[in-house]
């Protein structure tokens, strides 16, 4: 742990256009700094640094935050990785927490732990490259298999010797503790003996993100119907299957760059593929794709391309991998390999360019491989049709961006040759469903957490803040929906499906706002939607406005931070914002109009303390009280008591 002091001293020091500096060729722009994505290949740049609030945003990708976010990203490091790396570049001393002795004993098992195993690879390395056993079979193994020794170099792969204790034996000799060796993994215990759990195999060690080796994984090498084919570590302190990928560290840098991951079934894919020139490729493992992998491969491409075996048996169970990465918002594509082949034989086959071209040509989105799979002999049958169609419209409900729905819709209807409508009536059934189930997960929520995603502008506030910073926040705020998710889909009031720019130009007419800036962009959106288009964050970042430049790379940037942040330091996952679009919009437009309102009430009270005759004052008493009953009017829905 490092403590809260070095870190208020990092992040005191830290410089967001030095720190993006060292990565990236800045160039500046207004007050800003402008260049083209690290995160992407793009030609036009959209990656923005604004030092005024020590922040970054990647339009192109949609990656923001702070100089830590920025490495975390940039590196594929943890958040306390990227805070020793920018104490490193500031020159701050890091001090590390006192620790009970209860932590002290925790961190240094984890230490204890990694050490142990980073000697076993070594062991079994040295065993497979210099042991005579090793050399004849293990390595004799791997190289019948194709691999190069430059492919077996960089995957660390080994060699176990055929016997109860060659690693116990040589751990005693060199002095590590048998009980790390024990809870590391290696050595099976049993009442009256213990013994090494790898003999006689051919060793996979399995690296965590960052290239330390957390597991074993390990393939017999003879026929042995008692004893299975592979085995692997079993889950221990450093090693917990559902986050691990086998291949994520040699492959981290690939997927950026192709900005796609391949994701198979095995070790031998995996290193067959990266040998063939396809890099950008992790396998599972043994275990069924985890949210947690996902989340992982998410943090270096929104694309996945899940390759399946001619004759997988589990292709029903590989289907629900498919809807959990859809449910993660990302992209997937299929690949089917021909009858009787993986891609680790398929990548053995063909020449490096045939297999880029194979994956290229082969790649479908899952409407056509659900379809392909459920239609390949339903022939005309009317039922198996019906099937298939509620098969790929549970996949589509899962995805969380409603735009992408649509199209997806469109494509399952044509590719099915059903109307349009019947594939929405299917989608809303599941919807609507799935809303409800969400709903009742929302109340049940514990309260803090409620609070964290409560809108910023707090009725509370009133007291302390002036009217005019409120409506300026409140402004801020409904421009900040309208940019950043104006063209989404939503459900008004009597459930029909408007985009939310069109919703919130019906419930507010002719809203001037008080601040300049503010007003200019919302005329901008306001006259562009009544030529028929939504305006953009990126029309707007377009425009030659240096001050409504600025105002939208806050706007957009804003609440991303929050959730970032809470998600990296925490691991608090905060259902997004757009997840909850409607009442969010529909919160904020009353309060706007809530302390629209207010202004005016208060107009008309001094106008009304100003009347010179009774006509007068009777007119503005008027219209003192009509003001003052719409107010209560909205304060009601809004739940606030009104003095
Ligand atoms: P295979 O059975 O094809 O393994 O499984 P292999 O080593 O390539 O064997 P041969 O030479 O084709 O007969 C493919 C992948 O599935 C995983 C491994 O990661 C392997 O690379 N697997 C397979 C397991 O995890 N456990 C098993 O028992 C079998
Ligand atoms: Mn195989």
């Amino acid at each position: 742990m490092i403590n809260q002091t070095t870190i208020d001293e990092i992040k005191s020091r830290m410089d967001i256009v030095e720190v993006v500096g060292d990565f990236v060729a800045l160039k500046k722009s207004g007050q800003n700094y402008k260049a083209l994505s690290p995160f992407g290949n793009e030609k036009t740049p959209s990656f923005y640094v604004v030092p005024s609030k020590g922040i970054f945003k990647d339009f192109s990708s949609g990656k923001g935050g702070d100089s830590i976010t920025f490495i975390m990203e940039i590196d594929g490091s943890s958040y306390l990785e990227a805070l020793k790396y920018l104490a490193k570049k500031y020159g701050v001393e890091i001090v590390e927490e006192e620790r009970t002795d209860e932590q002290l004993q925790a961190q240094n098992e984890r230490e204890s732990l990694f050490i142990v195993l980073n000697f076993a690879k070594d062991y079994f390395q040295n065993i497979l490259w210099e042991h005579e056993e090793g050399k004849s079979i293990g390595l004799s193994y791997f190289k019948e298999r194709g691999f190069t020794e430059e492919t077996i170099k960089s995957f660390d792969l080994g060699y176990s010797l055929n016997i109860w204790d060659g690693l116990i034996k040589e751990a005693d000799k060199k002095g590590y503790k048998q009980e790390f060796i024990e809870k590391a993994g290696l050595k099976i215990v049993k009442e009256d003996r213990s013994y090494d759990r790898f003999r006689g195999r051919v060793i996979f060690p399995i690296h965590n993100i960052t290239g330390k080796v957390v597991a074993f994984g390990a393939r017999i090498l003879v026929k042995d119907k008692k004893q299975p084919k592979y085995i692997n570590s079993p889950e221990t302190e450093l090693y917990h299957k559902s986050h691990v990928l086998y291949g994520i560290f040699q492959a981290k840098q690939a997927i950026r760059q192709a900005d796609n991951c391949y994701l198979v079934e095995g070790y031998t894919d995996v290193i067959s593929m990266h040998q063939a020139g396809v890099k950008n490729v992790v396998a599972s493992s043994g275990t069924a794709l985890t949210e947690d992998q996902i989340k992982l491969i998410s943090r270096y491409t929104k694309n996945i391309t899940v390759l399946f075996d001619g004759d997988s048996a589990g292709i029903k169970a590989a289907m629900r991998g498919i809807d959990m990465i859809l449910e993660g918002g990302l992209n997937v594509r299929a690949i089917s390999f021909p009858e009787g082949e993986d891609p680790d034989s398929y990548a053995k086959q063909l020449s490096p360019t045939a297999l880029t071209g194979f994956l290229e040509d082969e790649s479908i989105d899952f409407i056509k491989f659900k379809t392909n799979l459920y239609n390949k002999d339903s022939g005309a049958d009317p039922v198996r049709k019906a099937q298939t169609i509620r098969e790929i419209v549970n996949s589509i409900a899962k995805i969380p961006d409603s735009i992408k729905r649509t199209v997806y819709i469109k494509e399952c209807s044509s590719l099915l040759d059903i109307e349009e409508s019947i594939v929405v009536a299917e989608l809303n059934k599941i919807l609507i469903t799935a809303n409800k189930e969400r709903q009742i997960k929302e109340l049940r929520k514990p309260v803090d957490q409620v609070i964290q995603e409560e809108p910023q502008i707090n009725e509370k506030q009133g007291s302390s803040k002036s009217l005019d910073s409120i409506i300026n926040d409140q402004e801020r705020e409904s421009l900040r929906m309208l940019i950043n998710y104006g063209t989404r889909v939503i459900l008004d009031q009597e459930d029909n499906q408007q985009y939310l720019v069109s919703y919130f130009f019906s419930e507010i007419e002719d809203v001037e706002f008080v601040n300049p800036v503010y007003n200019k962009i919302l005329k901008i959106c306001k006259q562009k939607f009544e030529d028929g288009e939504i305006v953009t964050s990126k029309y707007l970042l377009s425009l030659s406005d240096e001050a409504i430049k600025n105002t939208v790379v806050d706007l957009v940037t804003d609440k991303y931070d929050i959730s970032e942040l809470w998600q990296n330091k925490y691991g608090i996952v905060i259902p997004r914002e757009e997840d909850k679009l409607k009442n969010v919009t529909y919160s904020n437009i009353v309060r706007l109009k809530f302390r629209v309102i207010e202004k005016l009430v208060m107009n008309a009270k001094e106008s009304l303390k100003k009347a010179e005759n009774v006509e007068e004052e009777i007119s503005r008493q008027e219209n003192y009280i009509k003001l003052k009953r719409m107010q209560m009017q909205i304060a009601d829905i809004l739940g606030i008591v009104i003095t």
